[in-house]
């Protein structure tokens, strides 16, 4: 459908047309508030120039943003001036909407970006880019001519990412904060201070990353190194600046008065019990808390002061949750203290804390804002809340009158997996697709009209538990963030699951430019191979999010658009080799996978494979050796429960059953639930390998697992299987002395062994 550029003019309804035109030709993400495509195209090239108001600054320096993210893109560099002829040009002007709202005009002519402020002209320059990025080509593009009146949805447009458990590098976070701006998010709440480490350089306090930005991680990593590293204040001043100038705030975040480890490992004195260093490499809830001292306050206010020094966001962050209270229960001095200011229990002693806290912000003009756990005891005034434990928290403090940002667990935590698929990075079992996120509501029914008002926008966060390498931060975070991005920023009645899929080639192509790593797991063929009719082998090639169509070869040739379309599983020849990719309008999605047909990769299953017997808590782990991360393996596996199951295995004839295992520390902080997990005594010194038909019916095996226990990281055990009759479900699981170290299952491989 094309129509006139000006169609805003004659009235038209827009949104109404953008859903239609924007499918056309328009790769927007986030997908504008209105948008009318156009005839024709603008042709950018390296004699293209960027013209701006003379003496405008804040223009100029987002001219030469676009410049430079240009040359990025398509390799030539438009020239910036100042004044000079509108026609063949890209104008930046100031007669435009305020804030963060632009209108974009582009035409066979020329290209308009208005907005009277430095963010919306900002943002009108990302949609151009974008528009100007259409896939990794470089050289002269044809930007499709249009008009676009955008603003957005929420004001808090947010993500998270936790540099206390894992530490990523400037760089990381910068091209973070690149992909962020591109996809018009504005907030970057940084997760400094946790159990696990202190992230952030304090003068006043060195020890704070001298000593707690340090830590062994447990199990056979505590041989290697120290794992650790902080960001100074001129680091963390580059970063504020950097983020800035793409229109982020950067809201720092000092945790009280729990997840508080390594500050009182630092200095114990800020206690309530004393620190035990060698939990720093643990997860979870941990009880160590802040005392309630004067002399603890002076010390927030000193850090918080110097954190105020760094960061201009008129928000901070204080953090506020989990912080269990059995050490405030069990300290006489601290239960003194709930006496003396006449308050109820601990939760009123939180609530108290909490705002004494934000005294210090307060006497600096700065809000406190917090996990929802803030609302327990009573909520400070003008104190922001962070809904995280659902969205409960959000309509509790909505209904009181504040502010909030909704940042749900489970759907916007994106330290879940993305898909089933083996190849998934380590994180959490449950699955959270990039369509659950792309779901996630943003304005509950619950909440009436006027108390959505106070609904400031939305965040995900990135938990860093389970990413130990930039890498996997990255892919992670990418590309469920911009889901998350369509959905603060774009209208309700233009949100569309279909849409916003038929751009991603379009959007992965550019998160590669702006150098991050997005996770293509879930757009890939995930085969998994089955025994067929007549001892052929059946394949299937189902991509996990079912974007697009998958296409194939059984030729050995490279899939292409043209290639047959995977319509059902695959009946094959042993010795076939499958090469299989996805394709979204013609565009390759993903990395292509290939497959032999092997009857033998039918005997073997990774944990991942294997069915888990329970899902209390599953996560995708990393063994503790070797030292690399990189070359660790993985394991899927529940741990209050390590057993798998592995469904429908011909056991007719007997079989040999070989097991590659490994030994992990069992480093969760899990309270008393701890005491719920089931051990299975040994009857060897080294404990065996379990092996029952079904987890409940006879044992079939129990295999010695030896000296494995001394091997830092895989062994191999493996043992015999008798013949039983028809197909049974293998149940694995271990014998165990104690709960840490525990063992887990790599892979298994089942033969069939007279
Ligand atoms: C949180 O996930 N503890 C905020």
């Amino acid at each position: 459908m094309a129509v006139s550029a000006f169609a805003f003019a004659l009235g038209v309804g827009a949104s109404a047309l953008a859903t239609g035109a924007l499918a056309d030709s328009l790769t927007i993400t986030p997908a504008p508030a209105r948008a009318v495509v156009a005839e024709g195209t603008f042709k950018l090239s390296a004699a293209t120039r960027i013209v701006v108001t003379k003496g405008d600054v804040e223009a100029r320096g987002v001219a030469l943003q676009l410049a430079d993210l240009i040359r990025r893109s398509r390799g030539f560099r438009p020239a910036v001036i100042e004044g000079g002829p509108a026609v063949g040009s890209i104008v930046l002007t100031r007669e435009g909407p305020a804030g963060e709202a632009y209108k974009l005009d582009i035409g066979p002519g020329g290209v308009t970006i208005a907005a009277a402020q430095r963010a919306g002209l900002f943002y009108g320059a990302m949609s151009l880019w974008q528009l100007a990025t259409p896939d990794v080509a470089k050289g002269p593009v044809a930007v499709p001519a249009a008009a676009i009146e955008d603003a957005p949805r929420f004001a808090w447009r947010g993500l998270m990412v936790d540099s206390a458990r894992h530490v990523q590098s400037l760089d990381t976070l910068k091209a973070v904060i690149d992909a962020m701006a591109a996809h018009k998010l504005n907030t970057f709440h940084w997760h400094l201070v946790d159990d696990q480490g202190w992230r952030l350089e304090i003068k006043k306090y060195p020890k704070l990353t001298e000593v707690a930005g340090w830590r062994h991680d447990p199990g056979a990593a505590a041989r290697y190194p120290k794992y650790g590293g902080f960001y100074t204040q001129d680091q963390a001043r580059e970063l504020v600046a950097y983020a800035a100038a793409r229109n982020i705030t950067i809201v720092p975040e000092i945790e009280t008065p729990g997840h508080a480890l390594a500050p009182i490992v630092a200095y114990p004195a800020l206690g309530t019990a004393a620190p035990d260093a060698s939990k720093m490499g643990d997860w979870g809830v941990f009880p160590w808390l802040y005392n309630t001292d004067d002399a603890t306050f002076a010390f927030l206010d000193d850090v918080l002061s110097e954190v105020m020094d760094i960061f201009p966001s008129p928000f901070i962050h204080v953090g506020g949750d989990e912080a269990v209270k059995d050490q405030w229960k069990a300290s006489p001095k601290i239960q003194a203290k709930i006496k003396e200011l006449g308050l109820k229990d601990e939760h009123e002693l939180q609530s108290w804390f909490i705002q004494r806290v934000g005294q210090s912000l307060a006497k600096r003009g700065r809000r406190l804002i917090g996990w929802d756990e803030i609302l327990e005891g009573g909520l400070a005034p003008n104190a922001t809340v962070m809904s995280w434990r659902g969205i409960d928290g959000a309509i509790a403090a909505a209904k009181a009158g504040h502010d909030t940002v909704l940042s749900p667990h489970p759907t916007l935590y994106l330290d879940n997996r993305q898909s089933l698929s083996p190849d998934e990075p380590t994180g959490r079992g449950r699955v959270i697709s990039l369509k659950d996120v792309y779901a996630f509501d943003p304005a509950p029914a619950q909440l009436s009209v006027d108390e959505r008002k106070h609904i400031l926008g939305v965040q995900a966060n990135v938990w860093t538990e389970h990413m130990q390498t930039d890498a996997r931060m990255q892919r992670m975070a990418f590309p469920r963030a911009i889901a998350l991005a369509e959905r603060a920023w774009t209208p309700e009645a233009d949100v569309s699951w279909d849409d916003f899929a038929r751009r991603l080639p379009a959007q992965m192509a550019r998160l590669k430019v702006l150098g991050v790593t997005p996770n293509t797991v879930p757009f890939e063929p995930d085969p998994r191979m089955a025994e067929g009719e007549g001892g052929q082998i059946t394949l299937a090639l189902t991509a996990p999010l079912g974007v697009g169509e998958v296409r194939y070869t059984t030729d050995g040739k490279v899939p292409t658009a043209a290639s047959p379309a995977y319509a059902g599983p695959l009946a094959l020849a042993a010795g076939t080799t499958v090469k299989a990719r996805s394709f979204v309008d013609g565009q390759a999605l993903g990395r292509e996978k290939t497959v032999t047909i092997d009857p033998v990769a039918l005997q073997t299953r990774t944990s991942g494979q294997l069915k888990r017997c329970t899902s209390h808590v599953p996560l995708l782990m990393i063994d503790d050796a070797p030292a690399a991360f990189d070359k660790r393996a993985m394991f899927d596996v529940d741990i209050f429960n390590p057993c798998w199951i592995w469904e429908g295995v011909d056991l007719s004839k007997g079989a040999r059953i070989t097991a590659r295992i490994g030994q992990i520390p069992f480093n969760f902080q899990v309270g008393k639930d701890r005491d719920g997990i089931k051990l299975n005594p040994p009857a060897t010194p080294g404990g065996e390998l379990e092996v029952r038909l079904g987890c409940a019916g006879e044992r079939v095996a129990a295999i010695p697992l030896g000296d494995s226990a001394k091997n830092p990281a895989l062994s191999t055990v493996s043992g015999r299987l008798p013949a039983r009759a028809g197909k049974v479900d293998l149940c694995l699981s271990f014998t165990n002395k104690s709960l840490d170290p525990f063992w887990v299952l790599d892979r298994v491989t089942v033969k069939p062994a007279p």
